[in-house]
């Protein structure tokens, strides 16, 4: 039996990110335990940026609720996140938790490739900003397998449902949690699928879920993207998710040799300024 893990990012009980991750459980044609987690039942604090979860026995040193989350990931064989949009983006609760990812390189063998779907939710219809974004970020910073993300639109909770098209929309997802990935009909990025890009000069463009750059043109009035894999990929396959972890753990010795340095950039500024304190 399958084990199904909704990842909630609403703190509104019965929401609409909840009913929907239930929908799709109830329209999985395959037998599954069905497991939830509200990330903000757990305390889960500001990463502090210290990088000690590389290197103290590849554990966070912040006291708090991040491993009965990461556990939870771990032990899942599948996943559905779904989240609100605030204020453009997506609730906080996400972002707190994926801030905290460097702890997940610690689990990359368990965790690469697990089959995942994703929902953003937005009260107004094209008022989504960039939350489905972050959720794609978030199933790629989490090493899964992104089979289809999906907005879906409805305020009040319970309102998605008011629109029969989501209940379909839900069974989509369902569909394609075990099946095979949804491929992007518009315009996207033919290194990872994104469909989210930066303009720059000289018709270069960048991919803001995979970060990879490169050109866009119009052959035949629709945009086309040649974009090329960097040398510093995260997480395009296993190799390269390892690889950046290796290049994260060769941070420690980057500092040593360049301390000296780095404390002659640094120490000029240090008494600039006065800082306001709670
Ligand atoms: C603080 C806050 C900010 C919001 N910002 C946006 C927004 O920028 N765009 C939008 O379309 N909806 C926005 N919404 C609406 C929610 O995305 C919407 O109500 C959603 O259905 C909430 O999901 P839930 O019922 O699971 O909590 C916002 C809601 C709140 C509470």
């Amino acid at each position: 039996m399958k084990k199904i893990l909704a990842i909630i990012g609403s703190p509104r009980k019965l929401g609409n990110c909840e009913i929907m991750a239930k929908e799709i459980s109830n329209q999985l044609s395959i037998p599954h335990e069905l497991n939830l987690l509200r990330l903000q039942d757990f305390k889960i604090l500001p990463c502090r940026g210290c990088y000690q979860c590389l290197f103290t026995k590849e554990h966070c040193v912040l006291d708090d609720d991040l491993n009965i989350v990461l556990k939870a990931i771990v032990a899942a064989d599948a996943y559905i996140v779904s989240a609100p949009t605030y204020f453009l983006g997506i609730n906080a609760s996400v972002k707190t938790f994926l801030d905290r990812g460097i702890s997940f390189y610690a689990h990359i063998e368990n965790l690469w490739s697990k089959p995942a779907v994703g929902v953003a939710i937005a009260g107004i219809e094209g008022k989504e900003g960039y939350s489905r974004l972050i959720i794609q970020s978030f199933l790629k910073m989490i090493f899964a397998d992104d089979k289809n993300t999906k907005v879906v639109y409805g305020a009040l909770p319970g309102e998605i449902f008011l629109n029969k098209e989501n209940k379909q929309a839900a069974g989509e997802l369902a569909s394609a949690l075990f099946g095979s990935r949804v491929e992007k009909k518009g315009p996207c990025c033919p290194q990872c699928g994104g469909d989210t890009f930066r303009f720059l000069d000289n018709n270069n463009v960048r991919c803001m879920l995979c970060s990879n750059s490169g050109i866009i043109t119009l052959p035949s009035g629709s945009p086309t993207f040649e974009i090329t894999k960097s040398h510093h990929d995260f997480f395009s396959s296993k190799e390269d998710a390892l690889k950046h972890k290796e290049w994260l753990l060769g941070m420690k010795s980057r500092f040593i040799e360049h301390k000296k340095a780095l404390k002659e950039i640094t120490h000029p500024y240090l008494k600039q300024g006065t800082w306001i304190k709670p």
